[in-house]
C-alpha cells in the first residue's frame, strides 16, 4: 500500500474518534516519520473553545511522546468539499519537525485531493534559531 493510502486509512480511523461536539467538524491526521512509524491524532474540542486542539497537534504530540521528532509525510482529512489544509498554527507546528522534503496531503472522504510541500503553504515563517 502506498504511504499516502496508509496515512489516509489511519487518519480516517482516528477521525472517527474526534471529539467535536461544538463545531461538528471532525478532523483526522496521520504522520509518518523517516523510521516508518505512524502516529495519529484527532481534534479534541473543549467547552472553553480556545482549549481545543487540532488533529495535527495530537499526531505531533504522539510522535514526540514516541521519541521521534521528524515528519516525513503528514495527512489531514475531514468531510469537506473545500480543500482542507492545516490551519496556520498547525503549519507552524509542522514546521518545527519538517524539512524541505516533508509532504502534506490534503484529503477528504473521497481521498487525497492535493499534495503540498510546507513551503507552499507557509512560504515565510518565524523560525529563529533559539536552540542554544
Ligand atoms: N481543526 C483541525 O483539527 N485541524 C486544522 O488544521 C483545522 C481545524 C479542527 C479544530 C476544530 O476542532 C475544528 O477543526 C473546527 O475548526
Amino acid at each position: 500500500m502506498a504511504v499516502a493510502e496508509t496515512l489516509l486509512k489511519k487518519a480516517l480511523e482516528a477521525r472517527k474518534n474526534a471529539y467535536a461536539p461544538y463545531s461538528h467538524f471532525k478532523v483526522g491526521a496521520a504522520l509518518v516519520t523517516p523510521k516508518g512509524h505512524i502516529y495519529v491524532g484527532a481534534n479534541a474540542e473543549n467547552v472553553s473553545y480556545p482549549c481545543g486542539t487540532c488533529a495535527e497537534a495530537g499526531a505531533i504530540a504522539a510522535m514526540v511522546a514516541g521519541g521521534e521528532t521528524k515528519i516525513a509525510e503528514i495527512l489531514i482529512v475531514a468531510d469537506s468539499k473545500e480543500l482542507i489544509v492545516p490551519c496556520g498554527a498547525c503549519l507552524q507546528r509542522i514546521l518545527e519537525f519538517s524539512n524541505k522534503k516533508t509532504k502534506i496531503y490534503a484529503a477528504n472522504m473521497k481521498g487525497v485531493q492535493k499534495t503540498f510541500r510546507l513551503s507552499e503553504l507557509l512560504p515565510v515563517a518565524f523560525n529563529e534559531d533559539l536552540k542554544k
